[in-house]
């Protein structure tokens, strides 16, 4: 066992409603609406306006692990990485880290807008204490992993938000700290640069540093963390191995979570879209599972119809169904409300995040209509062939496969 390196202890942090720094007249405005909100509300519900963004939280993270931080909006995991990285001070209770904390957090990089790209990276590099020649020679490594190349000496206030991020998780991962604080990274910026992202936190976590990485990819944190620790309003609700962690914490965000919000299209009202595997929210790879749709009409349908579609997120479509190829539907009254779906028997995707493109149809009338949300599902880590972690040499899709083996007899 090693040495402690993040200790907490009953961690609690209250923030009052338009507490918020502001730093934009639609933020201040937002803030004066909120205390007149507060003034008139009060008294009818007795409520203080205070929220516990961190309620009695204690852990002990040893040097070197890799703990994924897991739970919805609004769970307070932001919260613990901005106390951890005392960008906020606890309310009661108290946190001790040992060594230094390099973070990509979701406010207040450390980067001085006014600074070019360069001085940026020598200024954070001074501030965790290195000194000029060791900065320097990292220095290549930053510049090259951002590519912003030709942007370094500009000042990052004109940089867009992709290169802005790209830049603050370069420094963040390259610079010499033992513990790396990770916030949502992989929701920002393009597939591209989010994989390349990730493969650089997985590789730093191999070299023995510390990290707290917060992700909803539970994919992504299923291959570079060893420990979970879920929260739930605050609190901890789990914490242990992350496959674990990971499908309870699926397994209690159920549908909710799962499913697009309600929508509309020309002709219908979508109630709900699921995606579940034995009727429980974890897919996983070769087993039987469900998607459904249902809908409402808005006016009489003549031949109603869905199609499906399993995508990648970058939209490159994987296999599609269309009911039509399966069975016809007896007319729809406005009005009415129907559920459409199929059975998937030996579910072929691989462990990972994918989308659900899902079009709703009054074939008859050639109406296709598309449902505006596209849902986010995740294929959940479990052994397809003999066991092992399936990296990208195996590609999307699972293979129904026998080995074969001869030789011939001498
Ligand atoms: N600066 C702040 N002022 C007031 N409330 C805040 C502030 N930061 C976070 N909160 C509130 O604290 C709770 C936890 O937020 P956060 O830590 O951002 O959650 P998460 O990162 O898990 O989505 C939420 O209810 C949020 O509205
Ligand atoms: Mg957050």
């Amino acid at each position: 066992m090693g040495n402690s390196a993040i200790h907490c202890e009953s961690l609690s942090k209250r923030y009052r409603l338009g507490e918020r720094p502001t730093n934009s007249f639609r933020e201040a405005l937002m803030n004066r609406l909120a205390t007149l909100l507060r003034r008139s509300h009060k008294g009818a519900h007795g409520n203080d306006w205070t929220v516990w963004a961190l309620r009695d939280v204690s852990f002990d993270i040893r040097e070197g692990e890799l703990v994924g931080i897991i739970g919805r909006n609004g769970a307070g995991k932001s919260t613990l990485l901005n106390v951890l990285s005392r960008i906020t001070e606890p309310t009661q209770g108290f946190a001790e880290v040992r060594g230094r904390v390099g973070s990509l957090l979701e406010v207040g990089t450390g980067f001085h807008p006014e600074l070019t790209g360069r001085e940026n990276i020598y200024l954070n590099g001074a501030i965790l204490g290195m000194r000029k020649a060791e900065i320097a020679r990292k220095f290549d490594e930053i510049v090259s992993f951002a590519e912003i190349d030709k942007f370094l000496d500009t000042p990052v206030k004109r940089y867009s938000s992709g290169m802005y991020v790209r830049l603050a998780f370069a420094v963040a991962a390259h610079l010499e700290t033992e513990i790396l604080l990770v916030d949502e990274v992989l929701a920002v910026g393009d597939a591209q640069f989010q994989k390349k992202c990730f493969e650089k936190v997985r590789s730093v976590g191999r070299s023995g540093r510390t990290i707290l990485f917060v992700s909803h990819n539970m994919a992504a944190l299923r291959q570079v963390c060893q420990r979970g620790i879920v929260l739930k309003g605050g609190t901890v609700v789990a914490d242990g191995e992350i496959n674990v962690t990971a499908d309870l914490y699926l397994a209690t965000v159920g549908k909710s979570d799962a499913a697009v919000l309600l929508s509309e299209t020309p002709s219908y009202y979508v109630r709900d879209v699921s995606i579940s595997c034995g009727g429980a929210p974890v897919i996983k790879t070769m087993e039987q599972v469900e998607v459904r749709v249902t809908v409402t009409a808005k006016t009489d349908i003549v031949e109603p119809g869905l199609y499906v579609c399993f995508q990648t997120l970058e939209n490159m479509r994987i296999a599609g169904l269309d009911f039509t190829d399966f069975a016809n539907v007896p007319p729809l009254a406005a009005g009415e409300t129907m559920t459409l779906g199929f059975a998937i028997n030996d579910f072929p995707l691989l462990p990972g995040s994918y989308q659900m493109e899902v079009h709703v149809k009054d074939t008859a009338r050639a109406k296709y209509e598309f449902v505006p949300q596209s849902l986010r599902f995740e294929v959940a880590e479990t052994p397809v062939y003999g066991g092992r972690k399936l990296d990208y040499w195996f590609g999307l899709v699972a293979l129904n496969a026998t080995p074969q083996h001869e030789r011939p007899r001498s």
